[in-house]
C-alpha cells in the first residue's frame, strides 16, 4: 500500500512536470519577423555615461566621436566582453551633423566622425562586433539633431548602406500620438525592406503612456525591444524606480516578452559612480530576471575588476539569455523584502531576493521552497546554487524545506534552482 502510494505520488509529480513543460513552452504574442533578438540584445550604448558631449577640443577622451567608439570596440574584443556575449556597440544621440546632406540623407558630424559611419561600421565589424545607431521618429532627436519624420525610407536605407546592425529609435518632437504610432511602424517596415538584419529598438510605449495605454501585442509585432519607463540615471533612486514601475505593471508587460521582443528597462550603469556594490549586484540580478537587453553604459577603459567580473558573470548572463525566453516577475513583497522569480529552460528557476530596507545591516530572510514557481520549482527536490553576491553551492533541497538567506541593504541574493 505504502509502495503503491509512493509510485502514485511519483507519477503525479512527473505528470505535473510534463504539464509545466507544455505550459511554459506555449508561445507568447507574435514577434517582429526579422529573426533577431532571439535572446535579449547585449552590448554597449553611450548615452548614460557620455551623454551629448560635443567638446572634443576640451574633452577629447569623452566627447561623442569615432575615437570613443573605436576604443570601446577594441576593448570589447580584447577584454573578454565579446566572449561573454556583449556584441552590439551602440551610438546614441549627438552623432549627426546639424543638417542633412544635399541628397536629404543624414550625415555624421564630419569633425567628430571623419571616417563616417560606414568607416566606423567597417572597423567595428573587423572586431567581430556589430554597430548600433540612433535616430528619432519625430522632427528632431531629443538633443535637437535632425529627426526622421518624413524620411523613414531614406534613413533606413542610409543605415543599411552604412552597414548598421541596430537602430535605437527615440520618440522626441513628435507632434501627435498618431504620428508616433505610424512612425514607429513605418520605420519597422522600412528597415525590413532594406533586406539588412537590423535590430529595432523602440521607445514607443514610453512616449505613448501619457496619452493612452500602449498596445503591447502590437508593439511586439514591430519592435525587437521597447522602453517603457524613464531614462536610467547613475543612482539607486533611478534603478529602484525602474524596478517599482516594472513590478507594478507586470501584469501588462511580462507575458508579451519572449524571443524576438523584450521589455527594455534601459542601460546597465554598473561600473560608474552612483551605485554601491550591493546596488550594482541588484541591477545585474534583476536585469537577468527581467530578461532585459544588457546594454552597458560605462567606460570600459576605466572599470574596476569587481564591476567587470559582475558584468561578465557567465552564470548570471546565462539566466538573462535563457533560451526559454520567459520574463520573470515579482512574486511578493513582505516587510521590505521582494522575491522575484523567473522560469528557465530544463525546468530550472531563477529566484532573486532584494532587501529594500535602507536602514540597518544585512537581514535574514527565510523562504519556503514550496512557495516558488507556483509550487513547481523544486519537485520533489532540487539543487540550489547561489549566484550573487558570490557563487556558492547550497546543495539539495526538498520541496518541503525552507531556505534561509542573508541580504545586504539594497542588495540582492540571486539563486538558481535546478531540477534533479
Ligand atoms: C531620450 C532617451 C535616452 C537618450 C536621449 C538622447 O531621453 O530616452 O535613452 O537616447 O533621449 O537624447
Amino acid at each position: 500500500m505504502k509502495l503503491k502510494s509512493r509510485v502514485q505520488q511519483q507519477g503525479f509529480l512527473l505528470a505535473l512536470r510534463f504539464l509545466a513543460v507544455v505550459l511554459w513552452s506555449f508561445p507568447g504574442a507574435r514577434a517582429l519577423d526579422n529573426g533577431l533578438a532571439i535572446t535579449p540584445t547585449m552590448g554597449w550604448l553611450h548615452w548614460e555615461r557620455f551623454m551629448c558631449n560635443l567638446d572634443c577640443q576640451e574633452e577629447p577622451d569623452s566627447c561623442i566621436s569615432e575615437k570613443l567608439f573605436m576604443q570601446m570596440a577594441e576593448l570589447m574584443e580584447s577584454d573578454g566582453w565579446k566572449d561573454v556575449g556583449y556584441e552590439y556597440l551602440c551610438i546614441d544621440d549627438c552623432w549627426m551633423a546639424p543638417e542633412r546632406d544635399s541628397n536629404g540623407r543624414l550625415q555624421a558630424d564630419p569633425k567628430r566622425f571623419p571616417s563616417g559611419i560606414r568607416g566606423l561600421a567597417d572597423y567595428v565589424h573587423s572586431k567581430g562586433l556589430k554597430l548600433g545607431i540612433y535616430a528619432d521618429v519625430g522632427n528632431k532627436t531629443c538633443a535637437g539633431f535632425p529627426g526622421s519624420f518624413g524620411h523613414y525610407d531614406i534613413d533606413a536605407k542610409t543605415f543599411a548602406d552604412w552597414g548598421v546592425d541596430l537602430l535605437k529609435f527615440d520618440g522626441c518632437y513628435c507632434d501627435s500620438v498618431e504620428h508616433l504610432e505610424k512612425g514607429y511602424k513605418r520605420m519597422s517596415l522600412a528597415l525590413n525592406r532594406t533586406g539588412r538584419s537590423i535590430v529595432y529598438s523602440c521607445e514607443w510605449p514610453l512616449y505613448m503612456w501619457p496619452f493612452r495605454k500602449p498596445n503591447y501585442t502590437e508593439i511586439r509585432q514591430y519592435c525587437n525591444h521597447w522602453r517603457n519607463f524613464e531614462d536610467v540615471y547613475d543612482s539607486w533612486q533611478s534603478v529602484k524606480s525602474i524596478l517599482a514601475w516594472t513590478s507594478s505593471n507586470q501584469k501588462r508587460i511580462v507575458d508579451v516578452a519572449g524571443p524576438g521582443g523584450w521589455n527594455d528597462p534601459d542601460m546597465l550603469v554598473i561600473g560608474n559612480f552612483g551605485l554601491s556594490w550591493d546596488q550594482q549586484v541588484t541591477q545585474m540580478a534583476l536585469w537577468a530576471i527581467m530578461a532585459a537587453p544588457l546594454l552597458m553604459s560605462n567606460d570600459l577603459r576605466h572599470i574596476s575588476p569587481q564591476a567587470k567580473a559582475l558584468l561578465q558573470d557567465k552564470d548570471v548572463i546565462a539566466i538573462n539569455q535563457d533560451p526559454l525566453g520567459k520574463q520573470g516577475y515579482r512574486l511578493r513583497k513582505e516587510d521590505n523584502i521582494e522575491v522575484w522569480e523567473r522560469p528557465l529552460s530544463d525546468l530550472a528557476w531563477a529566484v532573486a531576493m532584494v532587501n529594500l530596507q535602507e536602514i540597518g545591516g544585512p537581514r535574514f530572510h527565510t523562504i519556503s521552497i514550496a512557495s516558488l514557481g507556483q509550487g513547481l520549482a523544486c519537485i520533489p527536490d532540487c539543487m540550489i546554487t547561489q549566484l550573487l553576491p558570490e557563487k556558492k553551492k547550497l546543495g539539495f533541497y526538498q520541496w518541503t524545506s525552507d531556505l534561509k538567506t542573508k541580504i545586504n541593504p539594497t542588495g540582492t541574493v540571486l539563486l538558481r534552482l535546478a531540477a534533479t
